[in-house]
Order: C-alpha cells, then sequence, then structure tokens
C-alpha cells in the first residue's frame, strides 16, 4: 500500500471516492485560452483520444454537456467535442503527417448528451514553471455559442495560483473534474459536466484570451514516476 500512494502522491493526486461530486452543480463552464497547440483537422475517432494506450496511466473520461437554462436538466444533443492534450512527457504532436495525430481527435457526443472518452492521462509541461495536468476542449453545438476551455483535475499540485499559465483558468471549479481511480493504480476514472447556454451571461467566449509569446517556449517534462511507464505512443 505504501508504494501505492507514494506512487499517486506523484501525480499529485489523491483516491477521491466521490466520482459525481459536481452533478448537483449547475454553473456555466467557464471558457479558458486556445493555447498554441490547436490545429484544424484531427481526425473523427470513436473514444479513443491517444491511440495505443499503455497500460498505465490511462484515463476514462465520461461525462454530460447540459443546458444551463434547464437548470442543467437537459442534455444537449449533436455536441462535437474537439480535443487535444499533451501525451505523457508533455508532448503535443504536431499533425505533420498523417499518424501524427497522437492525442487529438473529434468526438461526438450522444443525443442526451453523454460522451465517454479514453485516453493518457496528461503529462505536465516545462513553461518556464508547471502546469497542471490538463485537456483542451473545442465544444461546439447547434445553436450555441463555441466553448473553448481546459480541463483540469483536483487536487493536482499545479493549479493556480501555482499553474504557470497566468491567464489559464485552473483557478476555476467549473473546469476541474474529479478523479479517482478504479481497479488497479494504472486507471483513473473522471466525470466532467459541461454546462452551455444559448443565452449571454457574460462569459462564455469572454474572458481568457491566449496572449501568444506567453505560453510557447514549452520544454518537455519527463514526469518523475518510478520507472513503469515508457513513452510509448510518440511515434
Ligand atoms: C472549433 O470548432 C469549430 C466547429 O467545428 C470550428 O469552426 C473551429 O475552427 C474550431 N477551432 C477553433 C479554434 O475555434
Ligand atoms: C520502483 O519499481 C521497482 C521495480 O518494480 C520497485 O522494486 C521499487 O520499490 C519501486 N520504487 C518505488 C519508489 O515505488
Amino acid at each position: 500500500m505504501t508504494n501505492i500512494f507514494f506512487l499517486l502522491s506523484l501525480f499529485s493526486l489523491l483516491i477521491h471516492e466521490q466520482v459525481r461530486s459536481d452533478s448537483n452543480t449547475c454553473t456555466l463552464t467557464e471558457p479558458d485560452i486556445l493555447g498554441p497547440y490547436w490545429l484544424n483537422g484531427a481526425p473523427e475517432k470513436s473514444n479513443v483520444v491517444c491511440d495505443h494506450l499503455p497500460a498505465n496511466d490511462v484515463l476514462k473520461l465520461s461525462g454530460r454537456i447540459v443546458d444551463f437554462d434547464s437548470k442543467c436538466e437537459r442534455g444537449i444533443r449533436d455536441v462535437r467535442l474537439d480535443i487535444w492534450q499533451a501525451n505523457y512527457n508533455g508532448v503535443y504532436s504536431t499533425g505533420k503527417s498523417s499518424n501524427d495525430w497522437f492525442c487529438r481527435g473529434v468526438f461526438h457526443a450522444d443525443r442526451n448528451g453523454y460522451f465517454k472518452i479514453s485516453t493518457l492521462f496528461p503529462g505536465r509541461y516545462d513553461d518556464g514553471g508547471y502546469r497542471p495536468a490538463h485537456i483542451h476542449f473545442n465544444i461546439t453545438a447547434p445553436g450555441y455559442p463555441k466553448l473553448i476551455t481546459q480541463l483540469y483535475f483536483e487536487k493536482d499540485a499545479y493549479l493556480s495560483p501555482v499553474d504557470s499559465c497566468r491567464q489559464c483558468r485552473s483557478d476555476s471549479k467549473s473546469l476541474i473534474a474529479s478523479v479517482t481511480h478504479i481497479n488497479d493504480i494504472k486507471t483513473y476514472e473522471g466525470y466532467w459536466q459541461i454546462v452551455l447556454s444559448k443565452k449571454s451571461h457574460g462569459k462564455n467566449g469572454g474572458k481568457a484570451r491566449f496572449v501568444r509569446g506567453a505560453y510557447i517556449n514549452v520544454t518537455p517534462y519527463v514526469m518523475p514516476i518510478n520507472g513503469t511507464y515508457q513513452d510509448n505512443i510518440i511515434q
């Protein structure tokens, strides 16, 4: 058990029983900066974001996109989720060749707004200080304003105010998913409710803006984990 807890603390995450702790609150999901890594043209995928998932550090993320003006009771249909993230070592794919789209993909939620993806628990990277683990989302649905944001994970020691990206919104509760480990230490399970509104509430599309140059000199950072993980998804 000692080793298990040691390993988990390296992820800056603690075991958390309450997977769906956010499901009782209904607050708009806030936007976050686009960042320098979004690429147009990510492939459509059915549910796996990063191909060739390793045995370790897999994140199963489920959630639901709901309508704010129905008090979050109504799921939104036809939601498109464009997702991109770093691999375990904090490296993004470049999209330069057909097999260089790892950890990027376009997904569709079901008609009631539910989605479920499997991915790699994202690594950190150093842009003059560490960013918390995060996954980028571009969320679009007919009739709703586009939402560009980032998902973070509770108990991550690098969340705001320590987040090296000053404009990023890792301070926003609406962007922090609960996460727990299931079965063994290798699989994380997270849940995230995404709340959109057709009306303007002065938030969606608002505050967070990417300032070029502030967030682009990134050095990949290999997490100090005990040698079980190989960076086997860089192709
Ligand atoms: C986000 O998704 C929409 C809908 O597919 C697309 O038009 C847009 O170019 C995407 N990216 C950004 C940065 O808005
Ligand atoms: C790292 O892994 C080795 C081999 O599996 C094990 O003997 C060692 O106890 C581990 N160390 C930590 C700190 O977990």
